[in-house]
C-alpha cells in the first residue's frame, strides 16, 4: 500500500474543508483524484506533503506513519503544486541543480540526474534555456522533473493540466503514463473527470470532504452504465415489444418515440441479452438496435456529485 488515509479532517475556522475523508492507493496506481471547486482536494494534497496540518486522522505513506515535519517521509513523495512559481534570469540546469542540492545530490551525479529527468519529461536538450522563456506546458514539465529529482516513490501532482490547450494536456497526459509505467505511483487532482477518465488507472471523487466513490475507471463505468437507460429501434410488432417490455420485472419507464423505445432495465448483461432474444421470439419484434445508452464519464461526475436526490451510485 503506497498512501493509506484514515478519518483525516481539516477545518479552516468554521469551514469544514475535510470531514471524514479515508482513501487507500496502491503500489503503481495512477489515481485520479477528482472533485468540484472547493470540495478539498488541494487540502488533502497539502496535509500529505507535510504544508499543512490535519485536526485528526492518520496518514501512512509506504506503510509509514505520517507525522508533521517527517523529513524522511517527505523523501517519498514528489510534490508539482498547483501554481508555478516565477523565476528570472534562471537557466534549467541551474533550477534542478538546485532543487537537487537541497537533496544532497551534487556535481555530476546531479547533472546526470536532471538530464535523465529532462529526457524523461520530453525537455531534453533544453538545459541551457532560461525558465522564464519555456512555454506554460514546458513549464509544467519542468515542474513534473523538478518533483522527480530525489527520485520519489509517489508522484502528487495538484490541477497540473488546467490552463493547457488540449494538444499540451495529451502530451503531458502521455507523459504522466509513462512516468507510471517506470514504476512511480500517481496521485493526480482535477475537477473535470473525463480529463483524468482515459489516462487513469484508478478514480476516487471527493466531495464536501469526504470520499463518494472509489475504484477502477472500468468498474465505475460499468456501473454507471447499468444506470443509463437501455435504447432499442423496433421495426415490427412494436405493440407487442412494448407490452412484453412492460411485464418485463426488470424494466420500468418504458417511452415511446416513433419506432425508438427507451426503457429503465436493472439488469445486468446476461438480463440484457436474455430479454433481447425474447423480444425476438416471444414478440416477434425486428430489432435494429439494442443497447444501453453511453453515458460519458462527464454525466457520470454530474450525477454523483450532482444533488443529492438525484445520485444513481452510491459508495459501492
Ligand atoms: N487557507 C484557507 N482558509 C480558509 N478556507 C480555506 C483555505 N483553504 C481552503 N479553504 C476552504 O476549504 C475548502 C476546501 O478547499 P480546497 O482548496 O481544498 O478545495 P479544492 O478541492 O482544491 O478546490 P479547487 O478545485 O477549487 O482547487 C473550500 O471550502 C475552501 O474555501
Ligand atoms: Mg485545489
Amino acid at each position: 500500500m503506497m498512501l493509506k488515509i484514515c478519518n483525516l479532517k481539516k477545518s479552516y475556522g468554521k469551514i469544514r474543508a475535510l470531514r471524514d475523508l479515508n482513501l487507500e492507493i496502491e503500489d503503481g496506481e495512477l489515481f485520479g483524484f477528482v472533485g468540484p471547486n472547493g470540495a478539498g482536494k488541494t487540502t488533502t494534497i497539502r496535509i500529505l506533503t507535510g504544508l499543512l496540518r490535519a485536526d485528526s486522522g492518520t496518514v501512512e505513506i509506504d506503510g509509514q506513519p505520517m507525522r508533521c515535519g517527517d523529513g524522511k517521509l517527505k523523501e517519498k513523495i514528489g510534490y508539482v503544486p498547483d501554481f508555478f512559481g516565477v523565476y528570472d534570469n534562471v537557466r534549467v540546469s541551474e533550477y534542478l541543480e538546485f532543487y537537487a542540492s537541497a537533496y544532497g545530490i551534487t556535481g555530476l551525479v546531479a547533472r546526470r540526474r536532471y538530464m535523465e529527468l529532462l529526457d524523461m519529461v520530453g525537455l531534453g536538450g533544453r538545459e541551457d534555456h532560461y525558465v522564464d522563456s519555456l512555454s506554460r506546458g514546458m513549464k509544467q514539465r519542468l515542474g513534473v522533473a523538478r518533483a522527480l529529482v530525489h527520485n520519489p516513490r509517489l508522484l502528487i501532482l495538484d490541477e497540473p493540466a488546467a490552463g493547457l490547450d488540449p494538444r499540451t494536456r495529451q502530451d503531458f497526459i502521455q507523459m504522466l503514463k509513462e512516468i507510471n509505467k517506470c514504476g512511480k505511483t500517481i496521485l493526480i487532482s482535477s475537477h473535470i473527470l473525463s480529463e483524468l477518465g482515459e489516462m487513469c488507472t484508478d478514480i476516487g471523487i471527493i466531495e464536501e470532504g469526504a470520499m463518494v466513490l472509489r475504484g477502477s475507471l472500468v468498474d465505475i463505468l460499468a456501473m454507471v452504465n447499468t444506470s443509463n437507460p437501455l435504447e432499442m429501434r423496433i421495426y415490427k410488432n412494436l405493440p407487442e415489444a412494448v407490452a412484453l417490455l412492460r411485464r418485463h420485472p426488470l424494466v420500468h419507464n418504458v417511452t415511446i418515440d416513433g419506432n425508438q423505445v427507451v426503457a429503465g432495465f436493472s439488469g445486468g448483461q446476461m438480463d440484457e441479452a436474455r430479454l433481447l432474444g425474447q423480444l425476438v421470439t416471444e414478440a416477434g419484434a425486428l430489432v435494429g438496435s439494442f443497447g444501453r445508452r453511453q453515458g460519458g464519464l462527464e454525466s457520470v461526475f454530474m450525477q454523483i456529485t450532482g444533488s443529492k436526490e438525484e445520485k444513481v451510485v452510491a459508495q459501492g
